[in-house]
């Protein structure tokens, strides 16, 4: 088997979008401040593309969950490998993350800040995926929808590969031509 990689979003596509998600972000939280929570390892390049492109006075902090191991589909199991270390309650949260399959993380995660009493908790997902989602999770800033496949590239990895790529890429694994 050998990985075939398809672009589907280009970097420029990306950097206008990403754009337009700051400045609607901007309006929306004008006069506030807020707190970034960026999922790891995943949302580590669109969080800092955001961010940078954001007028808003930002604090950032990281979470990392796992439910994939290396796998390319979810095990079902959520689990904190690392926390938020910055107190949330009252605070203005935006999770940051790359891209809802299942939905079962982003429910995992929104359950367990809302327990920290944050003034606001909202999510941008830089990607939906409208294959599955088994759990519906309220996104309230999408990058892009995309129906279904395996993407890589722009912060999204296939066994840790991938991630430094950047535009976003379908990634199918097709059999070697035979010889
Ligand atoms: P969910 O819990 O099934 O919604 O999966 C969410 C997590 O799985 C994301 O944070 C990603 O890290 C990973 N994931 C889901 N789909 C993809 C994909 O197409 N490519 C790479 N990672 C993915
Ligand atoms: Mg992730």
């Amino acid at each position: 088997m050998s990985p075939v990689l398809k672009t589907l979003i280009s970097e420029d596509q990306i950097k206008t979008r990403v754009a337009e998600l700051a400045a609607q972000i901007d309006r929306d939280y004008a006069g506030q401040e807020l707190i970034l929570v960026g999922v790891l390892n995943g949302a580590f390049i669109f969080l800092a593309d955001l961010a940078r492109r954001l007028q808003l006075p930002v604090r950032i902090d990281f979470i990392r969950l796992t439910s994939y191991g290396t796998a390319a589909v979810s095990s079902g199991e959520v689990r904190i490998m690392k926390d938020v270390e910055l107190p949330l309650r009252d605070r203005h949260v935006l999770v940051v993350e790359d891209i809802m399959d299942s939905g079962l993380t982003l429910d995992f995660l929104r359950r367990h800040l809302l327990g920290h009493r944050p003034a606001s908790l909202k999510i941008c997902c830089l990607i939906d995926k409208l294959e599955r989602q088994d759990v519906k999770v309220p996104l309230d800033y999408v990058g892009f929808t995309v129906p279904k496949g395996f993407l890589v590239g722009y912060g999204l990895d296939y066994a840790h590969q991938y991630r430094h790529c950047p535009e976003i890429c379908e990634l199918s694994l097709e059999n070697a031509d035979p010889q």
